[in-house]
């Protein structure tokens, strides 16, 4: 039998959906069985061995809808495999302050929560479009240009390893 995984992701621009679905691609194509759900939709878990979560960091905070899912979750997800991912850097070229902070803003998110013993944290780069963003961050944020520091192979590749890790 094929290990069944569930991706989940909490997303607000949209960039996180994309990521989960290269992951769940990638995993499928290592021959995994793999369901993909938005983390707010996710009722039951016990039937996935594999469970992959990921959500970006937006004002410092990880995506509630990620925090939620592992409140929610939390006596099931300790008997489960987890792994769990980030999006947060958004400059290009890499600035590596800019990633060590993203993942020090996500340890911060993940150390309210001391029972999660995931067997993988990974940070993505991410991506920054104004225009998709509501009213008052736009007055916020000012003229700031749109920037992608996306890497789908990079995530490709990331999944693509996990199977080795299981
Ligand atoms: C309003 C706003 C605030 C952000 N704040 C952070 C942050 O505090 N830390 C970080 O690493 N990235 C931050 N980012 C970058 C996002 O994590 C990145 O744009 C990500 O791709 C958004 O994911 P989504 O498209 O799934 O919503 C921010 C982006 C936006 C638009």
């Amino acid at each position: 039998m094929a290990t069944s995984v569930l991706v989940s992701y909490a997303t607000k621009y949209g960039s996180t959906k994309e990521a989960a679905e290269v992951i769940a691609e990638s995993l499928r194509d290592a021959g995994l069985q793999v369901e993909i759900i938005p983390a707010h939709l996710v009722n039951k878990i016990e039937q996935y061995e594999l469970i992959i979560l990921g959500a970006p960091l937006i004002m410092f905070r990880w995506h509630n809808d990620a925090k939620r899912f592992l409140k929610r979750h939390k006596r099931t997800l300790q008997n489960k495999t987890l792994i769990i991912f980030a999006l947060g850097p958004i400059t290009t070229p890499y600035v590596e302050k800019e990633w060590l902070g993203a993942r020090a803003q996500l340890d911060k998110e993940l150390n309210k929560f001391p029972w999660l013993k995931p067997l993988e944290i990974k940070i993505f780069g991410g991506r920054f479009d104004l225009s998709k963003a509501g009213f008052f961050m736009k007055k916020f944020a000012g003229n700031i240009p749109p920037t992608d520091a996306m890497d789908i192979e990079a995530i490709r590749d990331w999944a693509s390893s996990l199977k080795e890790k299981l």
